[in-house]
């Protein structure tokens, strides 16, 4: 081979390479609760005046608050900056605007938002504990809805969703949140599990029936490294905290989950193996961040929640972050939790490279 061809193969190479990638998705489609909710919540009349619609929420990188339950972007904004898509607009308000803010792409997250309907919760008698009802079969809801108005026939749709990416959660977190905050045992959440794993594959399938193409699967975090947890579920024995701090108990509960979500999503790619099924491993994402956080600049390591009302998590049920008795950190950056159930956008831009361009997606994005 002489030198020109050598030349031309690898121009032809890297141009075919490098040119496919800033088109890869033009379209990003999400489901899930306050991980990627960017106005739903606020929007959904839930509650008059909730805290996630005033500052410090949003100080950060929008400087007013968005909905976003943190101080700046989400892990779903970063997505959405690495495709070079706009910020996912919310679902809500539905007006007259919907069609053209989908253009490329809309979020049908919502802060508090379950897998399971409301009703599983209710027939448990914890219906009273749920911050909303708009859970997964909502959002799904919602969804079938748009799509109607953008796309009608089979051709027409898969030609539409050709290059969109869907985001299924996370979701299901809050199903597991609200049975441990009223006192559930491992072994109540234990046989949740099924139930919730079931509905994310169902949910899962349901997009791919209407021409999903890539979907990308998120499974629980670390919740034992949660300041929440660390403040309600503390103990004086050692042992029950791991190596960074966290409850290992409350862990191993989120891989139980993601072990089960998992082989739930094989058994999908033998079914659909014309669809690109992607399991997102949010645990070993977050989970990095409290091993080494101050690797990460992380200065105020990663258990203790930046805005909050005092105790040694920062965490306080009673005075949670935007609440009165509560307050910010002076530096977010420096912390990875912020509210003691969410993270901070450090964290969250953290966790999105890991997903983006490490080991912490498989197949990769
Ligand atoms: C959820 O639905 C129930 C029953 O319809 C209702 O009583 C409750 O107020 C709703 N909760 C929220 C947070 O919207
Ligand atoms: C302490 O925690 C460990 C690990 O969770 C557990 O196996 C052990 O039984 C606990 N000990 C006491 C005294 O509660
Ligand atoms: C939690 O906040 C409430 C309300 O501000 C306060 O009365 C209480 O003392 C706080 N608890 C702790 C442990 O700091």
């Amino acid at each position: 081979m002489n030198m020109v061809t050598l030349f031309f193969l690898f121009f032809f190479v890297y141009t075919t390479l490098c040119a496919s990638v800033p088109l890869r998705y033009d379209k990003i489609i999400s489901f899930g609760d306050s991980i990627a909710d960017t106005g739903n919540f606020l929007h959904s009349g839930a509650l008059t005046n909730p805290v996630i619609g005033k500052l410090p929420y949003g100080e950060t990188f929008f400087h007013h608050a968005t909905g976003r339950c943190s101080n700046g972007r989400l892990i779903i904004d970063f997505i959405a900056e690495e495709y070079g898509v706009p910020y996912l607009p919310s679902y809500l308000p539905v007006d007259g605007t919907l069609k053209s803010k989908a253009k490329h792409g809309i979020n049908f997250a919502v802060a508090g938002a379950t897998a399971l309907d409301s009703k599983f919760f209710y027939d448990q008698g914890i219906g009273k504990a749920l911050w909303s009802n708009d859970s997964l079969s909502t959002q799904l809801g919602w969804f079938k809805e748009l799509k109607s108005t953008m796309c009608t026939t089979k051709k027409e749709c898969d030609s539409y969703f050709k290059k969109s990416l869907f985001v299924m959660g996370e979701i299901g977190g809050n199903d597991y949140n609200y049975a441990f905050f009223v006192g559930g045992t491992f072994k109540d959440l234990k046989r949740m599990v099924p139930l919730v794993v079931g509905t994310i594959i169902s949910a899962t399938s349901m997009v791919i029936e209407e021409g999903a193409k890539d979907v990308v699967v998120p499974g629980n975090f670390p919740i034992g490294c949660w300041a929440a947890y660390l403040t309600m579920f503390g103990t004086q024995n050692k042992s029950a905290y791991d190596g960074d701090g966290c409850l290992k108990a409350h862990n191993a509960f989120s891989k139980y989950h993601n072990a089960q979500l998992k082989i739930g999503l094989e058994q999908l790619r033998q079914k659909y193996p014309q669809a690109r099924i992607m399991y997102a491993d949010y645990y070993g994402a977050a989970k990095a961040l409290f091993h080494t956080p101050r690797h990460l600049g992380l200065e105020n390591g990663g258990l203790i929640a930046c805005c909050g009302g005092g105790g040694p998590y920062n965490f306080n049920f009673t005075a949670r972050c935007g609440h009165e008795g509560s307050k910010a950190c002076k530096d977010p950056s420096t912390y990875a939790n912020w509210d003691g159930l969410h993270l901070t956008e450090t964290a969250y831009s953290h966790i999105a490279t890991g997903l983006l361009k490490g080991t912490f997606t498989s197949p990769p994005i």
